[in-house]
């Protein structure tokens, strides 16, 4: 008999406030005898109809709800941890409530912020009452779900708790495994090794930074910068052009992801150091082109700031946000190559170079927006700054085209130890 494609895969059971939810007591065992590990994540809705103790009793861990867990290691980015961790996360059964914040993005529970890190593809099985089923809305959103990459099984056909018939039941424990196990087939298949993952970067690990950071001051209002990313997002695309294995954390932009790469989106500042630390050291070249905000409001509000009197000025507080790259080169890796960028209006060379000895960097790459062409835009006119060796000017060329002769720069003088 082959092995199941469940058997020792990691796999998330997300379960909400529906009437089917002790089905999911049913899902539980079906994962674990076919050798999977088991995290099961509830929403407080769900723990009214069903308790956590069977289902961690199932699973054999703990069952999680809150995002902000009371231990004391401080561990609150246990969601992402899980969204890497995962093979596959299943929703089920999901409540019109559920499918809706997933469709919009919500993370307001440890379930919905884990379906939002999830790597792994996510399997959405709707449960509830036939007219909530049908409504346009719930409709529109497993749509969205569908836009959103995420897999959506039909409700099935059957008698309703409400006392209806209709379609609305969460589909069978035995039809969500065996699509469980098909969707694990294909994404491993999607995981193949590439061929293109040849060329004189094969082997090596990439970590790029772009974009802007967003700091909120409250719901409705940011400070941010009009960086679009897409010189970070060149850098990435050039990086596993040449065959690295590519992370890129970017803060919001407009672009697509590059193909064969790892993108890793994030909001403000902490949100772009954390994601960067928890993967320096696994980074052979680190290109932090993002442009990362300095400040951020001391204390964001949690509602919209009314308008002051015409005359009053209205006082938002700042204080420093992490200096990522400073920390990366506090810790540098031995062989690993960290390479900064610096937008400078005045004496940009003396300052850059200042900065490259500060922050413990290996090249600088230098540009002065007030320059035409250069800075924020899809050109750069840039001189790159080394730790030993000569400053080089290059010309106005697209963002595409630096980051090939950044590449070729930093790869001469630092080749891929592997080559
Ligand atoms: O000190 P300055 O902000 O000019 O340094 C620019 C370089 O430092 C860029 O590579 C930028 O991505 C990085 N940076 C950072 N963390 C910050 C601010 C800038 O890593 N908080």
């Amino acid at each position: 008999m082959s092995a199941s494609p469940l058997s020792d895969r990691h796999l998330i059971l997300g379960v909400t406030g529906s009437i089917a939810a002790y089905k999911a007591a049913l899902l539980v065992r079906r994962f674990k005898t076919a050798g999977a590990e088991v995290q099961v994540l509830m929403t407080s809705a769900a723990e009214r109809f069903v308790p956590a103790l069977t289902l961690g009793t199932l699973s054999e861990r703990e069952v999680l709800t809150d995002i902000f867990p009371e231990n004391e290691d401080g561990s609150w980015t246990q969601h992402v941890t899980l969204g890497e961790w995962a093979d596959a996360f299943v929703v089920a059964p999901a409540t019109a409530q559920t499918i809706a914040k997933l469709a919009h993005g919500f993370c307001d529970s440890m379930l919905t912020a884990t379906a939002l890190s999830a790597r792994a593809p996510v399997l959405v099985c709707p449960a509830m009452d036939r007219e909530m089923y049908r409504h346009a809305a719930t409709q529109r959103n497993l749509e969205r779900l569908r836009d959103n990459g995420y897999k959506v099984m039909p409700a099935a056909h059957g008698e309703l708790a409400s006392g209806l018939e209709g379609q609305g039941r969460m589909p069978a424990p035995k039809d969500i495994a065996a699509r469980v196990g098909a969707l694990i087939e294909t994404s491993a298949d999607d995981d193949a090794p590439s061929p293109q993952l040849s060329g004189p970067l094969a082997g090596a690990h990439v970590l790029v930074t772009a974009g802007p950071t967003r700091e909120p001051i409250d719901p409705v209002r940011m400070l941010t910068n009009p960086s679009t990313g897409t010189m970070g997002y060149a850098l990435a695309r050039e990086a596993a052009r040449r065959g690295a294995s590519v992370t890129l954390v970017s803060g919001p932009t407009a672009l697509s992801p590059p193909e064969a790469v790892d993108v890793v989106r994030v909001d403000t500042a902490r949100e772009m150091n954390d994601a960067v630390q928890a993967r320096r050291e696994d980074a052979d070249y680190v290109f932090m082109a993002a442009a990362v905000a300095d400040y951020t409001p001391a204390h964001p509000s949690d509602s919209k700031h009314k308008k002051t009197e015409e005359d009053a000025p209205l006082t938002v507080q700042l204080r420093r946000t992490p200096d990522i790259l400073r920390t990366l080169g506090a810790h540098k890796q031995p062989g690993q190559v960290l390479v900064g960028f610096a937008l400078e209006t005045d004496a940009p060379r003396r300052h850059a170079r200042r900065k490259l000895e500060q922050k413990n960097l290996d090249w600088i790459v230098v540009n002065n927006p007030a320059e035409d062409g250069a800075g924020f835009g899809p050109t750069n006119r840039v001189t790159l700054l080394r730790r030993d060796g000569p400053p080089e000017s290059l010309p106005l060329l697209p963002k595409a085209e630096v980051a090939e002769a950044l590449l070729d720069r930093v790869l001469a003088a630092a080749p891929h130890r592997s080559q």
